[in-house]
């Protein structure tokens, strides 16, 4: 058997479950012993004050029988009225009947314990009259009624015990809630400040908290320091390969130059190619250090590059434009982006379409051209550093390095989004889609 749908019912929260494992076991542990011992307890209590009550009976009983008429007997009642407190009629005009309630536990008790210590009980009826318990017993002289109150008997109800335990559950319920809400506060700042990180943001934050989780945060920690400095160490070395490298390829070309002849034209064109793939990573890095994130709105960006486009005399349209409001973006990643999408989709086709989108967690923009497309088995490899599909396609139509879709794909992650490639309905050819958390 499963218990799986038992998950549904559980609080989802620490702090819901954590009440949940400690009120679980305190409560039930109450309630037992709450019930078994009060149970006990008010019968003990009970059983005793009606023994009590049996001697009393029993003399009176005793004094009663010893009468020589109903004249004497009920003087000699009478007499013990008062010292016993009870109300006596003798000789009863009529006999009541043995009720009780139905859960009147403590009743049963005193019912049985009437019948087992005196002789002759008629009835005990505990019903009729309020709080009083009124007795029919056989005497000399015929049936005779006893009346006393019930408190006399029965412990009273154990009110102020429940009472106290409710309220003082209560109000260990509240202090243990504010203490628990304090303990969850450093977990949940720590993962305020690990989700910041994925979407490419750092936000300040020291460890706190119980001492495991202070250990998740300095790891936390120390992983942050350990990525940016991969990171800033990666672009780095790379940015200092590519620019040693500009040197030599300069020298390179001179000496092609001057040398002046047909078979020079292949070479001349590997080096340009080469010094366009440095300058491309050059650009990338630079970027990518200056870049701060600063909140500013996406349309706006949108706005500028494919104004930028428009004026250089291609057709291009914003389908859908909506105001996301300002956004944590680092504006010259993400213009750097668009215009790597956008220069494919010219590139591939022949015009393009822009639409930006705000969901709740996102806001995506989408760039579709009429171009051929990229299989859907390609469309990974297509993302790949220095990929470039179908050379021969290609080939005719500039050339490019294979870094634009890389770049792209690498400026969504560093904001929490990512770059999904798809078709286009409407146009046929590729449909690029940035997502950005937001
Ligand atoms: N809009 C598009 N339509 C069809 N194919 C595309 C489109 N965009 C990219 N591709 C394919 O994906 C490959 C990788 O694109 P990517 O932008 O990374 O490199 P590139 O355009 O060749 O060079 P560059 O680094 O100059 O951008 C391209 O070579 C092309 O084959
Ligand atoms: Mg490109």
């Amino acid at each position: 058997m499963s218990f799986k749908w038992i998950k549904h019912y559980l609080p989802r929260s620490f702090s819901g479950r954590a009440a949940l494992i400690l009120l679980v076991p305190i409560v039930s542990l109450q309630l037992v012993v709450s019930i078994v011992f009060i149970q006990r307890h008010y019968e003990g209590v009970t059983r005793q004050m009606t023994d009590n009550m049996v001697l009393e009976l029993n003399y009176l009983l005793e004094q009663v029988n010893s009468a020589s008429d109903v004249a004497e007997g009920r003087l000699f009642a009478s007499d013990l009225e008062k010292p016993l407190a009870m109300q006596i009629a003798l000789p009863s005009k009529n006999t009541g009947q043995t009720i009780h309630t139905y859960d009147d536990l403590s009743g049963r008790v005193i019912i049985t314990i009437l019948n087992s210590g005196l002789k002759g009980v008629l009835a005990v009826d505990l019903l009729s009259k309020p709080k009083t318990v009124q007795l029919w017993i056989q005497t000399k002289f015929g049936p005779m009624l006893v009346m006393f109150p019930r408190y006399r008997v029965a412990a009273t109800n154990p009110h102020q015990l429940l009472v106290l335990m409710i309220f003082t559950g209560i109000l260990m319920t509240v202090i243990a809630f504010l203490f628990m809400r304090n303990q969850v506060r450093p977990i949940k700042r720590l993962a305020v400040a690990a989700e910041a990180f994925g979407k490419g943001r750092v936000v300040p934050y020291t460890p706190s908290g119980a001492t495991e989780v202070r250990a998740a945060g300095g790891a936390f920690i120390n992983m942050r320091d350990r990525i940016e400095r991969h990171i800033e160490q990666r672009t780095m070395m790379l940015s200092g390969v590519s620019h040693d490298l500009r040197t030599p390829l300069t020298r390179l070309k001179l000496g092609l130059s001057m040398i002046d002849d047909e078979e020079t034209d292949a070479l001349n064109k590997d080096v340009e190619d080469m010094t366009r793939l440095l300058d491309e990573f050059l650009n990338f890095a630079k970027v990518n250090a200056e870049d701060q994130t600063i909140r500013s709105e996406p349309m706006e960006i949108v706005n500028e590059v494919v104004d930028n486009v428009r004026r250089q005399g291609f057709q291009i349209d914003i389908l859908e434009s909506q105001e996301t409001g300002l956004m944590p973006i680092r504006p010259n990643s993400l213009k750097r982006a668009l215009e790597n999408l956008i220069g494919n989709a010219l590139q591939y086709g022949t015009r393009a379409r822009v639409s930006v989108r705000k969901e709740e967690h996102f806001f995506s923009i989408t760039i579709e051209d009429d171009g051929p497309g990229i299989d859907p088995n390609f469309r990974e490899e297509a993302l790949k550093p220095f990929s470039r599909l179908e050379p021969a396609r290609n080939q005719n139509k500039g050339s490019g390095v294979g870094l634009g879709l890389a770049i792209t794909a690498d400026i969504a992650r560093a904001h929490g989004g990512e770059l999904v490639l798809d078709k286009s309905d409407d146009l046929g050819g590729l449909k690029a889609i940035l997502k950005f958390a937001s």
